[in-house]
């Protein structure tokens, strides 16, 4: 059995669709899923998705991009959904420092604030980062004392970065990206990564993985991404699904 970590199932690429990709992800032994939400209108929904489905749950809060609506209400929202067992961690939150983004300031006080609540809660986080990462590892380790673990989701970063966030006491996600023809470099990163300290993840509908780039991303595409890293790590399929799989229900509690 394989367990998609972070997917958006609720995404409107899905309407319609989705008893239909449940099937086909349980035909593909992905039999866990966590759908994510990115503000509080899509963490809603990702909880009601999860609270109709067996072995579907799901992570709430706000992406950097939609911050500017994390006010305190929102946080009291997030606080009362968060307390929901469907609700295993908060996310997906963290910092991403392209053109068009909230003033990193606000997004790392946005970050901080969610982090905390995560502790509160006693649940882990999702962390989404781009082009931040220096300022990432540095408010995981000024906050150590809200550290309730959690991943890296989508990880691009350098092998320095995961090595400091695995000590930290976080895991690396590994999603579609680590298949893509131009992705040598995060290849190798991950090859040096324990698997022990690895979950995997589609993040679908986005970022379909190699061969079916391009493609309405599904959860079904996990094994293909396990396939690849079995063949990084120079092991087999099933140990791949065995170790990531109880990775994945050890930190989510699933
Ligand atoms: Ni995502």
């Amino acid at each position: 059995m394989f367990i998609d970590t972070h997917a958006h199932l609720t995404d409107t690429a899905f309407e319609g669709q989705a008893q239909y990709v449940i099937e086909r992800a349980r035909q593909s032994k992905v039999q866990k899923i966590i759908t994510s939400g990115t503000d509080i209108k899509t963490s809603r929904q990702a909880l009601e998705f999860a609270l109709h489905y067996d072995d579907i749950y799901c992570s709430i809060g706000f992406y950097p991009e939609y911050i500017k609506d994390f006010n305190e209400e929102a946080e009291k929202e997030l606080f009362v959904l968060g307390k929901n067992s469907k609700v295993v961690a908060i996310g997906e939150i963290g910092l991403q420092y392209t053109p068009d983004m909230p003033e990193k300031k606000l997004q790392k006080e946005a970050f901080i604030r969610q982090m905390s609540l995560a502790y509160r809660l006693n649940k882990p986080i999702v962390i989404h980062c781009r082009e931040g990462y220096g300022d990432l590892i540095e408010l995981l380790k000024a906050n150590k004392k809200f550290c309730s673990g959690g991943t890296l989701h989508c990880f691009g970063g350098s092998y320095e970065t995961a090595k400091e966030a695995i000590d930290l006491g976080y895991y690396i996600s590994v999603g579609g990206v680590s298949t893509f023809k131009n992705a040598s470099r995060l290849r190798e990163v991950i090859s040096k990564l324990p698997l022990e300290r690895i979950v995997l993840e589609t993040d679908c509908p986005y970022l379909a993985p190699h061969p079916f780039r391009g493609q309405l991303n599904m959860p079904s595409f996990i094994p293909t991404i396990a396939e690849n890293l079995a063949e990084l790590k120079g092991v087999s399929v099933g140990e791949v699904e065995e170790v990531t799989t109880q990775n994945a229900r050890r930190l989510f509690g699933i």
